[in-house]
């Protein structure tokens, strides 16, 4: 298999991991840059160079032409993110090349391309402008530039909506149906003018009418792990700790967002921690690896996940260990690079540079 972790780092105990790891990127020394996203495993996050959002990494892997290699701890469509935005003599790694993304692969580019087809049909595809969140294929972000569209992330979903609605009458948001729906409805868009679009059914399950009237057409794929929070996790917590505060993630269920006091990006979510007073009580609705993570920094703040269990866990950011890291750096000449083929690349990178040039 593809990159396929061989025994000896299988079997290689943490502290002898940590301490090849650390010896490995000395000997790579500037030409190295590792990246992890926030939901990343505590022992990985230790060993980055810079932690943060989608949004802020891929601002990062733009900006590093000095680098030869970008390590990036994270899911599949960020690594290919930063292979589209960095420069044709760098090259980006996936340490654990098996981490996907489950939203990211409900929208895939044949159905995209049919319900285009579909608005291409009705006369309306022209006067629409497609929005493809930074969970996406490169595939589709390549669509997506393609066709005068451009890719948001969790943190600037609203300048996303603001550029597309100054440029065509409908957005078409691939594909979490939550943040689209969060989004719009906080942006103005009337709720009758946003309508779901089920890949799983005959023209997204809607009439001609309905597709024709609609501002916003959402992608109905969603976040496994954020789709766990429900309203009443927020009142029982509400009535456990009269004094929290609930963060949660856009990507969460709108009835969610609503009852939370404040939303965000991942980054939006750890400045929340890091400035909140010593005492303060803070539930949070996202990945749990973020969570421990905060609690871990902050011991003199109570920092809580939102559902009071441990179910929100993206099995995708876990895979990456310490033991994926060792064996990239270690062997990173012959580690199998993420590569977005360049017949792709442009489009996507287009897309990427839209969304790069909008205010936050
Ligand atoms: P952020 O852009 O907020 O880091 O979120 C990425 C993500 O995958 C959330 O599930
Ligand atoms: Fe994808 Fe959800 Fe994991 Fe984020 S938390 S990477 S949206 S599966």
């Amino acid at each position: 298999m593809f990159n396929a972790l061989p025994q000896e780092y299988r079997v290689a105990p943490p502290e002898e991991l940590r301490a090849r790891i650390a010896a490995a990127r000395e000997q790579l020394g500037s030409r190295l840059t590792i990246l992890a996203h926030h939901y990343q495993r505590l022992e990985v996050c230790e060993f980055a160079d810079h932690i943060g959002d989608s949004y802020g990494l891929s601002k990062i892997a733009a900006a590093m032409p000095e680098v030869d290699y970008i390590v990036f701890c994270g899911v599949h469509f960020m690594a290919e993110s930063a292979d589209i935005l960095a420069q044709p003599d760098q090259t980006t790694f996936l340490p654990n090349p098996l981490a996907g993304c489950p939203m990211a692969d409900m929208a895939e580019v044949a159905d995209v391309m049919e319900a285009w087809a579909v608005l291409n049909d009705l006369g309306v595809a022209d006067r629409t402008i497609p929005v493809s969140y930074m969970n996406t294929a490169a595939g589709l972000k390549a669509f997506t530039g393609k066709n005068g569209g451009l890719i948001c992330t969790s943190s600037n979903a609203n300048g996303a909506l603001e550029w597309s609605l100054s440029r065509g009458d409908k957005v078409f948001f691939f594909p979490d149906e939550h943040l689209g729906y969060n989004t719009a409805v906080r942006f103005g868009v009337p709720r009758e003018r946003i309508v779901f679009w089920d890949f799983a059914e005959d023209q997204g399950g809607l009439t001609d009418e309905q597709i024709r009237e609609a501002t916003v057409i959402l992608w109905k794929g969603h976040c496994h792990v954020h789709t766990n929070f429900s309203p009443e996790h927020i009142d029982q917590m509400r009535e456990t700790y009269p004094d929290v505060r609930i963060i949660v993630h856009p990507e969460c269920p709108p009835a969610v967002v609503d009852k939370a006091d404040a939303f965000g990006s991942t980054k939006f979510i750890t400045e929340y921690c890091e400035s909140a007073p010593a005492g303060a009580v803070i539930a949070i609705g996202t990945e749990v690896n973020l969570i421990n993570r905060m609690a871990h920094y902050y011991p003199d703040k109570t920092i809580l996940e939102l559902s009071g269990q441990t179910c929100a866990v993206c099995a995708n950011m876990y895979r990456t260990t310490l033991n994926d890291l060792a064996f990239c750096l270690e062997r990173i000449d012959d580690f199998k690079p993420i590569r977005v083929p360049e017949h792709i690349k442009a489009d996507a990178r287009l897309a990427l540079e839209r969304m790069l040039e909008i205010p936050k």
